[in-house]
């Protein structure tokens, strides 16, 4: 399974390419707001354009997500994403077009397919496409049919809503905190989202189908809040990993590594030490 990195902060991209085992990255709306609003902080002077770029060559060869914000219209988003494609691309030959399965958020019936049309237009015009805010098997396979790359489940956003609709049993409980693969019972009843128990669960119903019907679209399981969470999406079968980088260094830590480091370091023989 691939890991990405999910973010837009410059430093954590570096870091985490220097590890050597960083795959790709995606970035949203809300993490390049985060990555700028820090700089400015800093009191540095924000150039995003050559921010961004320095982000797409410093993950020369694997894939980076650049979501669209023009989400009024299919033609709004395969207009920017085309533009988005043509400006970055040509940088490190490694962009993908991140666009909403739905962005019908006025719940305007008639937009409620425009995702599924710009990542149609986007894919014919042979730009590769992440399709986001995935929250269903359903959209998973509208997405796949329309021609997406990666279809991005985002499991802990289940999980928080599950726990949020149910916030009396989930008191003290903070958005990291695991959430059970197999679902969590109240009061002899499991908690679901119309059939869904836990985000991971959705990436497990989305992959099942997908290896199922031979679908060609990588399962991107997103909106990961801890380390378990990318071990059971690698259990389930996810092509690829994306989590902040918290959960990235997560990946190498466990407490009886650092007691067992602390042993060998004391029980060395300075004899030992000198051989070398
Ligand atoms: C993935 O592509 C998204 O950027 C991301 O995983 C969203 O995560 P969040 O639910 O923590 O915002």
């Amino acid at each position: 399974m691939k890991f990405f990195l999910d973010s837009a902060l410059l430093s954590e991209i570096e870091q985490a390419y220097s590890t050597g085992i960083c795959d790709g990255i995606t970035m949203n709306p809300s993490l390049v707001k985060k990555a700028v609003d820090g700089l400015k902080a800093d009191g540095e002077r924000i150039d995003l354009e050559k921010y961004i770029k320095k982000a797409l060559k410093t993950a020369k060869g694997t894939p980076v997500s650049l979501e669209v914000t023009d989400i009024g219209t299919a033609k709004a988003m395969v207009e920017q994403g085309k533009k988005l494609f043509k400006k970055f691309n040509p940088v490190a030959k490694n962009v993908y077009i991140k666009i909403p399965v739905n962005p019908a958020f006025d719940q305007n019936p008639g937009k409620d397919f425009d995702g599924i049309r710009a990542i149609n237009e986007l894919h014919k015009a042979k730009i590769p496409v992440n399709c986001t805010l995935v929250f269903t098997p359903e959209q998973a396979l509208a997405a796949a049919k329309a021609g997406a790359d990666f279809v991005s489940p985002f499991a802990g956003r289940i999980d928080d809503m599950l726990r949020k609709e149910h916030s009396h049993e989930f008191a003290g409980f903070s958005k990291e905190d695991y959430y059970p693969l197999n679902g969590h019972m109240h009061e002899g009843k499991m908690l679901e989202d119309n059939g869904i128990v836990s985000g991971i669960d959705l990436v497990a119903q989305i992959v099942s189908i997908f290896r199922r019907y031979g679908i060609k679209s990588q399962v991107l399981a997103a909106s990961l809040r801890n380390a378990r969470q990318v071990r059971e999406a690698a259990i389930v079968g996810a092509d690829i990993a994306t989590m902040p980088f918290g959960v990235f260094r997560e990946l190498a830590r466990h407490r009886l590594t650092v007691e067992g480091m602390k042993k060998f370091t004391e029980d060395t023989p300075e004899e030992f030490r000198k051989l070398v």
